[in-house]
């Protein structure tokens, strides 16, 4: 196998290319490689340009994720970046593919960079909880000025080549291979034609009215590492090396917090949740799909699957609502190319078909129900599809917690029949359930996942029960936060200390947006009542959509519904107390960690990690949090098990016992 890094000589040029599968990550085995050939190189007396480039699909992605949290070893990244900038010999980087975090910060360091048209460039750092290590901070500010550097490095936003040109942090665009492109711009450094430079040399331009904005609102955000990285790019304003040690020592604060490990964790969340049993199965081809219900989901649904590029049929037998999703789903798709999402609006909708009848759907490759969640009229449906569609077809059901198991066995096929859970709205929403009912053929659950990396959404794998994961879990808190308002939190309460914990949304302004007769239908099925929601719902305030529920709505904002006060105080039996958000904070995480854990050791949920990319994915949990189970490990499972008492799940309770976490599991 290659090493890290190979060098060719071609006259007075030395190209360096990097190469560690699979996205070039600044491993230490590269970092030590790229130092020690750099340092050669530049003692060669032959050799008069240095050219990095990037083998495989990019420069550098970045440091190594995976080393993070592990003792360092060196040579860390700045030092790289040093040794790079220092080199006497000119040293220039052509850059494709990603060129993120550490990547850009050694692209940076050396003399000229020249990119390829579909490079990407950022500083994703702050999404892990860190910010720029390798010197990002101080060089960005040298050649882009502090205004778009603290934009960059606060959001990790990605640009493009031409923004990055744009904002000086390239020098050139140009086509070509990255390996022809070196030698070529390297021969141009030695003609004249491609002027070299330091960027340490580089002056910042003050701009105080930039950074006393990027501080107010970094100081507002609920987030530990923007406001390092605010505290980073104003050192830019040093000298280099003063600034890189003001740099490491805020880079080293990050590395300490918690958030990093959950943000990480969040990172790599998003990866584990593909590793599935079902891995090794071939999976069946996709060409034509088939939708049944054009309401809220059929046609979100519709549309996510016509913007990956496949043809629809798109089933609904209310003139009415096939009028209103074909407006939509038209209004959706000029959205989608207003916001360079989609090319043309016009060829896609030339994919998609509208009927009234499921005989439609018998040559389609998978179809996906979604007509309303009933289960009569689910088996119902099922009965019709397993007698219309053709051998091998997959038949989805897109139920919010209907038994799959039940649904499949209407048909003479449960083999071919799975849960494909979407969320409103399904165009947008990343996470997907792939629901495994009891008799699903692992190649339909291979397939499922090839869907979601198609229409580019996150699957996780998900077993049979109410709910399944995200929805189980939901009703679970839901019932903790009703509980707290019957001790004497009020509703608005409870959302605040959640929203302010970083939840997109509140449980209860979450009820209002859904429709709280639609949580009381759930209720109903499992046998359970919740006074003030169902008091709620007998005066028909269903939330949002009714005007009026727990909150007044006026379609833009909400303000707290004052006549749901004396339905609570009817409502209590026991004197109502206060309640600090902390304490709000805590007993709704722990009553989801509980739920989590009980969904774990029912095996509905593959591992603690699936639990948490539910959550994160399709439920707005705070990611600097990491998710439930996460939470659960940082929290002390010991403290937990205290706080549930004898509600704690036995698993918990194992885990603890053997002096182990739920990340153990994993
Ligand atoms: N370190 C270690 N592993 C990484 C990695 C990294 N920086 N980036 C990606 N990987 C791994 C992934 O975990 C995945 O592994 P798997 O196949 O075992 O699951 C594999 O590489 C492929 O990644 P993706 O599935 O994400 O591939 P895509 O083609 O969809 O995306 C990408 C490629 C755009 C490079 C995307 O992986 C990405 O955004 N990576 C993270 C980039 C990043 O955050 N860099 C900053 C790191 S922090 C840093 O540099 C600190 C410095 O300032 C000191
Ligand atoms: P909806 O009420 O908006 O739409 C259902 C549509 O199905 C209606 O247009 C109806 O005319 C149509 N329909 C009824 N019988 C039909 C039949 N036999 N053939 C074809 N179409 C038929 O409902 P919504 O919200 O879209 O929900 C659909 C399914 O998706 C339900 O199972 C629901 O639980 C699930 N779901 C809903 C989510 C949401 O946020 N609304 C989120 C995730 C899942």
């Amino acid at each position: 196998m290659p090493g890290p890094v190979t060098v060719t000589k071609t006259g007075k040029v030395a190209r360096i290319a990097l190469n560690n599968p699979p996205v070039n990550a600044a491993s230490h085995a590269l970092r030590l490689a790229l130092t020690e050939v750099v340092q050669s190189l530049d003692a060669d007396p032959e050799v008069a340009v240095i050219a990095l480039y990037g083998e495989g699909r990019g420069f550098i992605a970045g440091a190594d994720i995976r080393e993070f949290g592990k003792p360092p070893q060196a040579p860390l990244l700045p030092e790289v970046c040093l040794v790079l900038e220092r080199c006497a010999t000119p040293v220039i980087s052509i850059l494709h593919g990603a060129t993120l975090g550490g990547g850009f910060e050694v692209a940076l360091a050396t003399h000229a960079r020249i990119a390829l048209p579909g490079a990407l460039f950022g500083f994703p750092e702050v999404t892990l909880g860190i910010l720029p290590g390798a010197g990002g901070t101080q060089r960005a500010p040298r050649l882009a000025g502090l205004a778009p550097s603290l934009d960059l490095i606060t959001t990790g936003r990605r640009i493009g080549a031409d923004d990055a040109l744009g904002y000086g942090l390239i020098d050139q665009i140009r086509e070509g291979t990255p390996a022809d492109l070196a030698l070529e711009m390297a021969e141009a450094v030695l003609s004249g034609d491609l002027p070299t430079r330091v960027t340490a040399a580089q002056e910042v331009a003050a701009d105080p009215a930039a950074l006393d904005a990027a501080r107010a609102k970094a100081e507002a955000s609920p987030l530990f590492a923007p406001l390092k990285c605010v505290e980073a790019v104003a050192a830019s304003a040093l000298p280099l090396d003063e600034g890189l040690a003001r740099e490491r020592a805020l880079f080293d604060d990050c590395m300490a917090s918690p958030q990093r490990a959950a943000l990480i964790h969040a990172f790599f969340a998003e990866r584990a949740v593909t590793k599935i049993p079902e891995a090794e199965a071939t999976q069946r081809d996709i060409h034509t799909t088939g939708v049944l219900g054009a309401g809220t989901m059929g046609r979100g649904i519709a549309t996510a699957l016509l913007m990956a590029g496949l043809p629809v049929t798109l089933v609904e037998p209310n003139k009415t609502v096939r009028a209103e999703a074909l407006d939509w789903i038209r209004k959706t798709l000029d959205g989608a190319v207003t916001r360079g999402k989609l090319a043309s609006a016009d060829d896609t909708l030339a994919r998609l078909q509208i009927a009234t009848d499921l005989d439609a759907l018998a040559q389609v490759d998978l179809v996906i129900e979604a007509v309303f969640e009933d289960l009569d009229l689910k088996q119902e449906v099922f009965r019709k599809l397993d007698a219309t569609c053709k051998p091998g077809a997959i038949l989805a059901t897109n139920t919010s917690y209907l038994d799959i198991n039940l649904i499949a066995a209407a048909t003479a096929r449960p083999a071919d029949v799975i849960g494909l859970h979407f969320f409103s709205p399904a165009h947008i929403m990343r996470l997907l359930e792939v629901v495994v009912a009891r008799d699903t053929a692992p190649d339909v659950v291979r397939t499922g996942f090839a869907l979601a990396k198609r229409l580019r959404k996150i699957a996780v794998h998900a077993g049979v029960c109410d709910g399944f994961i995200g929805n189980r879990m939901l009703a679970r808190v839901r019932a903790e936060a009703d509980a707290l308002v019957l001790e004497g939190a009020t509703p608005w309460e409870v959302d605040a200390a959640l929203e302010a914990t970083g939840f997109a949304m509140g449980p209860f302004a979450v009820s209002d947006l859904a429709g709280l007769d639609i949580g009381q239908a759930g209720r109903q099925r499992r046998g359970e009542v919740a006074p003030v929601s169902d008091a709620l719902c007998a005066k028909g305030w269903f939330g949002r959509k009714t005007g009026r529920g727990y909150y007044l709505h006026d379609g833009k904002s909400r303000t707290p519904n004052p006549d749901v006060e004396p339905l609570i105080e009817a409502a209590r039996s026991t004197p109502p107390r206060s309640f600090s958000p902390e304490e709000i904070t805590t007993r709704y995480l722990t009553a989801m960690a509980a739920e989590g854990a009980q969904i774990l050791s029912e095996g509905i949920a593959l591992r603690p990690i699936d639990i948490d990319a539910v959550t994160l994915f399709g439920y707005g949990f705070p990611r600097h949090l990491g998710g439930p189970m996460h939470w659960a490990d940082a929290e002390g499972l010991g403290t937990l098990i205290d706080r549930l008492g004898s509600g704690a799940p036995e698993i918990l309770q194992q885990l603890h016992l053997e002096g182990r976490k739920l990340a153990d599991l994993n």
